[in-house]
């Protein structure tokens, strides 16, 4: 058996990755990473892996969410903010309503790279390479934006650090101050439907603050109430990049990466021989890997044995993307061999990418009807099986975008182009996310009866 390093991926084979023009450019800003500090440190990756470890059996809640591709153009504090208030709107529906604390994993601070279904695309008779992210090309229909540029990686790394920073400060620094549940509301939400759910429980939750400061239960003497604990997660596909940030853990001697909290593989490059296995069995963050309808449940007992030997709950989340109507005829196999094995698993619901479809004026878009089906499949095939629905993986934002036709707010295909902002797939808007958030409070209380 080969032994395990940060680098021992080269020797495997490799789906997803650009050709970069000029190796000496390359080498030199890997070298420049290698001595750039760490984003994330080995005690928080440990720590969010144990509240993993509660979502595992049942007694947590996961919520993954952010941009499906983080872009340099939309770089704004405004719309960090605006996720992060969205978050935390859908965390306290979940926890009140649905009875379990929520660990928040945001797409964020690191989710550049995106894996594509075609490596060129054509328009207007001109055939270019695709866009694979602002960490490697840019959007751009020239040529000269298409071409793989190593430099991206330390303009990435260092909105990463900007954002991550701006994250941390909101966790601990008030907003995230549960007295601030009003205040989560986004401003173009006001009049929806759902948000008047929301703040009909904002305000229960109100007198129940007031009820308990009288008791001496203060956000003075409690941090629970006044801060929480907000971790990053990207897909680790740029494996350069992530070897970069491959660092030994002073404390325990182990390899972690820091580039982000939590890691996880694509639907597209989970094959257990190739290179992005590999590189995710050494690091000891915790992992998510995608399971797409081509998941084949022997396969899935492979992965998690590979990339989880010691079985430990809370390592290795399983993130089920099937396509509203289809979680039925792809789930259970996958649950029952898990099972059969004994082999622990945070399963959470990635609605988003088995229902994208192309609207008639050409927009790729997500219906939120399909969305919110997929979502009510995963929770009662969970519950038919005895296991627990542990999670959701979303795109979205706290931005009022029509990039998902549906929802409270209606955004009808006329006019998805009037806020169509995504760099990559469609995200579902704060108001489309609250309805979410509701509908899986929904399912939390039903599945304990
Ligand atoms: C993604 O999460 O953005 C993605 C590309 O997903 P998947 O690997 O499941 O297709
Ligand atoms: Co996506």
């Amino acid at each position: 058996m080969s032994l395990w390093s940060p680098s021992s991926w080269r020797e495997k084979p490799i789906l997803q990755q650009p050709t970069y023009p000029d190796k000496a450019v390359l080498d030199h800003v890997l070298a420049e990473l290698k001595n750039y500090p760490p984003l994330v440190f080995a005690g928080e990756a440990r720590t969010l892996k144990a509240q993993l470890g509660d979502v595992a059996n049942g007694n947590a809640f996961l919520l993954q969410g952010g941009d499906c591709a983080e872009s340099f153009s939309e770089f704004h504090a405004d719309n960090i903010r605006d996720t992060f208030k969205a978050m935390m709107q859908m965390a306290v529906v979940m926890t009140y309503s649905g009875g379990l604390p929520v660990v928040k994993v945001g797409r964020m601070a690191g989710q550049f790279a995106k894996p594509r279904s075609s490596d060129t695309e054509t328009f207007d008779g001109v055939e270019l390479a695709s866009y694979r992210g602002d960490i490697i090309n840019g959007t751009e229909f020239t040529a000269e934006a298409r071409i793989p540029d190593p430099q991206r990686m330390i303009k990435a790394y260092n909105q990463s650090s900007a954002t991550l920073n701006l994250l941390r400060a909101f966790a601990s620094g008030g907003l995230a101050d549960l007295h601030q549940v009003h205040q989560w509301t986004l401003d173009f939400a006001h009049q929806s439907v759902v948000s008047k759910k929301y703040e009909k429980m904002a305000e229960e939750i109100e007198k129940s603050l007031r009820f308990m400061e009288a008791c001496g239960v203060t956000s003075k003497n409690y941090r629970t109430l006044r801060e929480t604990d907000f971790y990053t997660s990207h897909e680790a596909l740029l494996l350069p990049y992530e070897e970069a940030f491959t660092r030994k853990d002073s404390i325990t001697g182990d390899w972690y990466d820091t580039s982000a909290h939590m890691l996880w593989i694509g639907d597209r490059t989970r094959q257990l021989d190739g290179a992005h296995v590999e590189y995710l069995k050494g690091v000891k963050n915790p992992i998510g890997v995608k399971a797409g309808p081509t998941m084949d449940p022997q396969d899935l007992v492979k992965l998690c044995n590979a990339l989880n030997p010691k079985n430990e709950a809370g390592r290795l989340n399983v993130i089920v993307r099937m396509g509203a109507g289809k979680v039925g005829d792809g789930m259970p196999a996958l649950i029952k061999a898990i099972e059969k094995e004994g082999l622990k698993v945070v399963w959470s619901c990635d609605p988003m990418h088995g229902n994208t479809i192309k609207s008639s004026n050409n927009y790729k878009t997500r219906p939120v009807d399909s969305i919110l089906m997929e979502m009510k499949e995963f929770f009662q095939i969970h519950k038919a099986e005895g296991t627990h629905a542990g999670g959701v993986h979303l795109e979205m934002t706290g931005k009022n975008v029509t990039e998902c036709i549906g929802g409270s707010f209606t955004v009808t295909e006329e006019n998805l182009s009037s806020r169509y902002h995504t760099h990559c797939d469609p995200r579902l808007n704060a108001d489309q996310s609250l309805e979410l958030a509701f509908l899986i409070a929904d399912s939390l209380k039903e599945a304990r009866k």
